[in-house]
């Protein structure tokens, strides 16, 4: 069970940091949440994600990757980040029929997805011209929890007692990229970087395309970002049931523009997901009978979740 692997660890250290932790709740080989559990879809079932509640979606980024393609003389040639049951796939290649469509995903390929290359590591990918997309990829990498106390930072550990986990903290010692309060934590997705540099080595040019939930530093720093669903809730206890429980932050959009940046791309723009619906013509994809979906896309979604696109130049 996932829960005795990590007493074993933490047994072995004192404690394992809050990112090791998430790392292995989401992605170990035998136990992750992601890796080895089969999350079934649908509304009221763990958690539903953009393309999953309606193809308006997918036929909507699609529609705009045409003309972005077009404008910058690219390829039509994409690679998805962290695919997950392959809806935005199967959207987008049945809309644009691309030159190629790569999805980069640790779990298995869909048995019923068509016409899409499956890679589980970016190392499988050649570099090429054209398009990065990605719906709720960034959010889903190992991050710590730091909070200011008595002035302190201090990054939140998991320890064990007689087989309990249980949260301490210790001195953080990095830097944070966002300025917080007393009593407020912040997520530190702490893969980000060193993800962005490789990635940026395998787009030589083109369009980077990428939706999450979240917002501005200030935005998500004030606010209760880490967050476990066990069963579709909201779980407070998830240091119990640790193979049960998605464990999810909210996403920095400054400091990922920040690495973005860093690591070659040029940020030209974050924007509500609904404004980004609205303005490609989302209205013109949605079936009959499909208007509550549509709305949850617009409305409840379409408020949180935000769409940031940068541009890579080829470097000289
Ligand atoms: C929250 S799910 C979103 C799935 C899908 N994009 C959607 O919108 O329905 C995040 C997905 O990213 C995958 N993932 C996260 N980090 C990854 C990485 N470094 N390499 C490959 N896949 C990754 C996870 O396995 C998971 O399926």
């Amino acid at each position: 069970m996932l829960k005795e692997k990590i007493v074993k660890e933490v047994r072995k250290r004192g404690f394992i940091t809050f990112d090791r932790f998430v790392e292995v709740c989401l992605y170990d080989r035998e136990f992750g949440y992601y890796t080895k559990k089969r999350i079934k879809t649908g509304l009221g079932e763990d958690f539903v994600t953009a393309p999953e509640v309606s193809k308006s979606f997918g036929k909507t980024v699609a529609n705009y990757l045409k003309r972005r393609v077009e404008e910058l003389s690219l390829p039509l040639k994409i690679l998805e980040l962290g695919g997950g049951k392959g809806f935005l796939a199967k959207d987008v290649v049945e809309t644009l029929n691309p030159e190629s469509y790569t999805v980069l995903e640790v779990r298995e390929k869909p048995k019923w997805l068509k016409g899409v290359k499956w890679v589980k590591s970016l190392k499988e990918v050649e570099p090429f011209e054209g398009v990065v997309l990605s719906n709720e990829f960034f959010d889903a990498f190992p991050f710590k929890r730091i909070k200011k106390t008595e002035g302190e930072l201090r990054e939140v550990v998991i320890r064990e007692r007689d087989g309990e986990l249980y949260e301490d903290t210790v001195p953080f010692s990095g830097e944070l990229p966002c300025q917080i309060g007393e009593g407020e934590e912040y997520c530190l997705f702490t893969g980000w970087e060193d993800f962005l540099r490789e990635l940026s080595g395998k787009l030589k040019r083109g369009v980077f395309l990428t939706f999450d939930y979240g917002g501005k530093c200030r935005e998500v720093a004030g606010r209760k970002s880490f967050r476990a669903f066990r069963k579709n809730r909201l779980s407070e206890d998830y240091l119990k049931h640790p193979e049960e429980t998605d464990l999810t932050a909210l996403v920095d959009f400054d400091y990922l523009s920040l690495l973005l940046e860093k690591t070659g791309f040029k940020v030209e723009r974050l924007a509500p997901q609904s404004s980004f619906l609205l303005e490609n013509g989302i209205e013109k994809f949605i079936e009959p009978g499909e208007v509550p979906q549509a709305l949850m896309l617009l409305v409840d979604m379409g408020r949180k979740f935000k769409v940031l696109e940068a541009t890579r130049a080829r470097s000289r």
